[in-house]
C-alpha cells in the first residue's frame, strides 16, 4: 500500500471531522445583508448590461474596450484553460469566477460518513477521485510503521522550493469514510461558481486567492471574525478551505448559490445544501478493505509493548528481531507487495480520471456573460505563474467590487445556452495559430544560412493565410503597401477569428471579446509583418527582371522576422506552444501533468522521492512550476517511487 494514500487520507479524514464539528455552529441568517444591498446592486445593473450592439466588420473596432496586451493575454489563457485539468495546473493561479451550470441528472460522488451531509460537503465529478480518497488498506510488513504524511509541499504551502519537512498527521479512522455515496442532480444546478486555476491546492501561493478574497469580504459583511486557528499548522490548512466554504455558502444562500467548482486531481463541487432537493441519493455502498477481500489476517501489532524492537522513529530494527518476528515480517512484506499492485492502480485510476479532463469537463457548462475577474482590475504580471489576485495593488475597494459583481451575477442567474462559448472561439484560434507560429519560429531560428531558403519556408505558411484575406489589389501591391496599413486584410482576419457566436450583452462579454480581438490582432499583425518582410526575399531573382537577392539586407529581414515571432511567443504564454509529452504514452500510461494539491503522486507521500516529480523551482517567479516536457507514467511508476 502506498503511504501517500494513507497520509493523504489522513488529511481528508481530518477535513471531514473538522467539517462535522463546524457545521452546527454556522447557520446565522444573512437576510439583512441581502435586502440592504439589493438597492445598490440593482442600481449598478445598467452599467453591466447593454442592449446588443450591431457589430459588423466595418464597425467592430469601435466596440473594442481599452484593455492592455498583458490583461488580454491573461484572460485569453484563462478561458483556454478553464475546466481543463492540465491547463489549470500549468497556469495554477486563477483570478476569475466563472458562472457555471451542472445539468440535471449529473452524478456526483462523496465518500465519508454514511449519512447525507447536513451542511456543505465536497462532491467529486469522478468516482475514481472519491474512491481514491476513501480506500486504503492497513499496511503490512517492515515499512508499515513509517510515518504518516508530511503535509503540503514547502510546509507552509508557499510552493517555494518544496522540501517536504512537515509535521506528521495522525492516522485516521478509516471506517468513517468508507461510505461511498452517489448523488444525482434532480434539477439543473444553475448557480455555481467555477474557480479557475488549481483552486483546491490548499496552498498559500495564490491558487486559493479567489476563495480567500470572497471569504474575507464576506467575513466583513457578516461582521465575522477571521475564525482561523493559526496555532496548529496542521489544522491551519485543513481549516482554511472549510472556513472559506462555510462563509461562501452562507453568503450565497440568499442568492440561491448552489456551490462552487474547483480542480484537484479531477473536478469537484462544493455543494452548499444536500437537503433542499437539488440532489438525491442514488447509491450507498460501504467499501470493503482490500486486505479483507484477499482474506488476509490483521497485521501484527508492531509495538514495543508487544515485544518488537523499534527505533526512535518507530521503525523496526532489523538486527534485533527474533527469528519468529523475521518470519512474520517476511510474510507481511509479501502481502504488502500484492496489496501495492492493487492500491497503486486506484491511485493511477484517479490520475487517469484527471487526465481524461485535460481536454475539459463538459459536464460543467460556463456562462461567460457574468464572468467576474481580477483581469483589468489589478494584475501586476502577465506571467501566469508570477501573478496572484491578492496582491498589494488590489485595494479593499476592488475586493468589494468583485463581491458586488458576484452578487449581481448570482441575482441574474446563469444559462450557458445564452452565452457565447468563448472557449470554443479561443480553441479555434489556438488550434489554428499555434502550429503556424511554432513552425515559423523553428524555421527562423534554424541553422539554415540561406535567407531565401528560410524566406521560402516561412512564407509557405504566410502566403496563403494572407491571400485569403487580400483582394486582388493587395496581392499586386505587396511591395507598395509597406506602410503597415494593410487595411482590409488584417482587419477582416481579426474579425473573422474573433466573431462572437452570440450577441454581446454584458461588460464581461465585451471584456472577453476585447481580449480576443487584442490577442488575435497581434497574431495577425505578426503573420502579416513577417510576410511582408520575407515575401520579397523569397521572390527575389525569381521572375525575370525581379530584384536580385541582397544577402546582407535579406539576412537582416530574417533576423527581424525572427525577433517578431519570438516576441509574439513570449507575450502569448500559450500552453499549447510550450507543453507536451515527451513521447506517445502506452495504453497503461497517461501523460502526467503534476497537480498542486493532494494527489496520488505528490507531497502527501513521505515515503516517496517524487514529491517534486515533473516540476522545478523557477527563481524568476520564486515558486515551483511545471516542467514544459511532460512525462508518461503508469501505475507501476507509483510503486517504484516508494523507497
Ligand atoms: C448507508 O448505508 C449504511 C450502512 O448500511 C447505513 O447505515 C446508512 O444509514 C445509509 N445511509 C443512507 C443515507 O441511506
Ligand atoms: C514560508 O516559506 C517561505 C519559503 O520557504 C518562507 O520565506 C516564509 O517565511 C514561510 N512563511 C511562513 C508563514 O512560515
Ligand atoms: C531548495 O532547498 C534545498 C534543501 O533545503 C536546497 O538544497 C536547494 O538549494 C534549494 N533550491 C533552491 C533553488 O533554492
Ligand atoms: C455588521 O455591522 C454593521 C455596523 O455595525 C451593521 O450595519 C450591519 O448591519 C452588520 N451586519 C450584519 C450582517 O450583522
Ligand atoms: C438549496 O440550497 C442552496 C444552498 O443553501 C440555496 O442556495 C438554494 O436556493 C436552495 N434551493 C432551494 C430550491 O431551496
Ligand atoms: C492488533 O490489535 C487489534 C486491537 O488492538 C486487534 O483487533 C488485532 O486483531 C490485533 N492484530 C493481531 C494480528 O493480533
Ligand atoms: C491590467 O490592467 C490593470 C488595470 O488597468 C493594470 O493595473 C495592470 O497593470 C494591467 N496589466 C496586467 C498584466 O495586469
Ligand atoms: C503593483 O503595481 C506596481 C506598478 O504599478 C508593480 O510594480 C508591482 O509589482 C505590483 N505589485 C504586485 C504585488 O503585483
Ligand atoms: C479596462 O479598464 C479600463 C480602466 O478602468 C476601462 O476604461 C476599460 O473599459 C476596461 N476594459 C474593459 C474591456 O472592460
Ligand atoms: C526515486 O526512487 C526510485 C526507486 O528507488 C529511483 O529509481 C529513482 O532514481 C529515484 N528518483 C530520484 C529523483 O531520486
Ligand atoms: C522498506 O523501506 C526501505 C527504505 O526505507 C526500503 O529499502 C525497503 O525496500 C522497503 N521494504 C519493503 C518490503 O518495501
Amino acid at each position: 500500500m502506498l503511504a501517500n494514500y494513507r497520509g493523504f487520507q489522513a488529511v481528508v479524514g481530518l477535513t471531514l471531522i473538522v467539517a462535522c464539528t463546524l457545521i452546527s455552529s454556522v447557520f446565522i441568517s444573512y437576510d439583512g445583508v441581502f435586502s440592504s444591498s439589493r438597492g445598490k446592486l440593482l442600481a449598478s445593473a445598467n452599467a453591466r448590461e447593454h442592449a446588443p450592439a450591431h457589430i459588423t466588420l466595418e464597425n467592430y473596432r469601435e466596440f473594442v474596450k481599452p484593455l492592455d496586451r498583458a490583461n488580454s493575454t491573461t484572460l485569453f489563457n484563462a478561458i483556454y484553460a478553464a475546466l481543463r485539468q492540465a491547463g489549470s495546473d500549468i497556469h495554477p493561479i486563477g483570478v476569475s469566477y466563472f458562472p457555471a451550470v451542472i445539468p440535471k441528472g449529473t452524478l456526483l460522488y462523496h465518500t465519508g460518513r454514511a449519512n447525507i451531509p447536513e451542511g456543505l460537503e465536497w462532491l467529486a465529478m469522478d468516482h475514481e477521485f472519491s474512491y481514491s480518497f476513501a480506500m486504503h488498506s492497513v499496511r503490512y510488513g517492515r515499512n508499515a510503521t513509517q510515518g504518516w504524511m508530511h503535509g503540503p509541499p514547502g510546509g507552509n504551502k508557499s510552493l517555494k522550493n518544496i522540501s517536504g519537512d512537515n509535521p506528521p498527521m495522525p492516522p485516521h479512522d478509516r471506517a468513517s469514510r468508507a461510505h461511498f455515496l452517489t448523488f444525482r442532480a434532480t434539477r439543473d444546478l444553475t448557480k455555481l461558481l467555477y474557480l479557475d486555476g488549481a483552486s483546491a491546492a490548499k496552498t498559500e501561493s495564490g491558487e486559493m486567492d479567489t476563495q480567500k478574497l470572497l471569504s474575507d469580504v464576506i467575513a466583513k459583511r457578516l461582521n465575522e471574525s477571521d475564525g482561523r486557528d493559526d496555532s496548529d499548522p496542521r489544522k491551519r490548512f485543513v481549516m482554511e478551505e472549510r472556513v472559506y466554504a462555510e462563509r461562501i455558502c452562507k453568503w450565497g444562500k440568499p442568492f440561491g448559490l448552489d456551490g462552487y467548482v474547483r480542480v484537484e486531481v479531477g473536478f469537484e463541487v462544493v455543494l452548499c445544501d444536500f437537503l433542499n432537493g437539488s440532489t438525491e441519493l442514488v447509491s450507498n455502498i460501504t467499501l470493503p478493505q482490500t486486505n479483507k477481500v484477499l482474506g488476509l489476517p490483521d497485521p501484527a501489532n508492531v509495538t514495543v509493548a508487544n515485544g518488537w524492537p523499534l527505533d526512535d522513529e518507530g521503525l523496526i530494527i532489523e538486527d534485533e528481531m527474533t527469528p519468529e518476528q523475521v518470519a512474520i515480517m517476511d510474510q507481511e512484506d509479501e502481502w504488502q507487495r500484492v496489496l501495492d499492485q492493487y492500491s497503486s492502480m486506484l491511485g493511477f485510476d484517479q490520475i487517469r480520471a484527471g487526465y481524461v479532463h485535460d481536454k475539459g469537463d463538459r459536464r460543467i457548462a460556463l456562462d461567460y456573460r457574468y464572468l467576474v475577474t481580477g483581469v483589468n482590475r489589478t494584475l501586476g504580471d502577465a506571467d501566469p505563474n508570477g501573478r496572484r489576485l491578492l496582491n498589494d495593488n488590489l485595494s479593499d475597494e476592488d475586493k468589494e467590487h468583485i463581491v458586488d459583481d458576484l452578487e449581481y451575477a448570482l441575482q441574474r442567474g446563469f444559462d450557458s445556452g445564452m452565452s457565447t462559448d468563448w472557449q470554443q472561439v479561443v480553441d479555434e484560434i489556438v488550434d489554428k495559430f499555434a502550429p503556424m507560429v511554432k513552425v515559423m519560429s523553428q524555421i527562423l531560428s534554424s541553422s539554415e544560412v540561406d535567407s531565401r531558403t528560410i524566406a521560402l519556408k516561412v512564407t509557405r505558411y504566410t502566403l496563403n493565410f494572407v491571400l485569403r484575406f487580400s483582394g486582388l489589389d493587395n496581392t499586386v501591391l505587396l511591395d507598395d503597401d509597406t506602410s503597415g496599413d494593410f487595411g482590409f486584410g488584417r482587419h477582416f482576419a481579426v474579425y473573422e477569428y474573433t466573431r462572437p457566436l452570440k450577441d454581446l450583452h454584458t461588460d464581461a462579454d465585451y471584456l472577453i471579446w476585447s481580449a480576443l480581438v487584442n490577442v488575435v490582432t497581434d497574431l495577425v499583425d505578426t503573420v502579416y509583418d513577417i510576410h511582408e518582410l520575407l515575401m520579397p526575399v523569397a521572390s527575389s531573382g525569381l521572375a525575370p527582371g525581379s530584384p536580385e537577392p541582397s544577402p546582407a539586407d535579406d539576412a537582416a529581414k530574417v533576423a527581424e522576422a525572427s525577433t517578431k515571432i519570438s516576441a509574439l511567443i513570449d507575450q502569448l504564454h500559450w500552453i499549447a506552444l510550450d507543453y507536451q509529452c515527451d513521447r506517445k504514452c502506452a495504453w497503461d500510461e497517461v501523460c502526467y501533468t503534476p497537480s498542486w494539491g493532494p494527489s496520488p503522486l505528490s507531497w502527501a507521500d513521505p515515503g516517496s522521492n517524487r514529491t517534486t516529480f515533473g516540476m522545478h523551482y523557477n527563481p524568476a517567479v520564486d515558486r515551483m512550476v511545471i516542467n514544459t516536457e511532460l512525462q508518461c507514467i503508469s501505475a507501476d511508476f507509483l510503486i517504484a517511487g516508494r523507497h
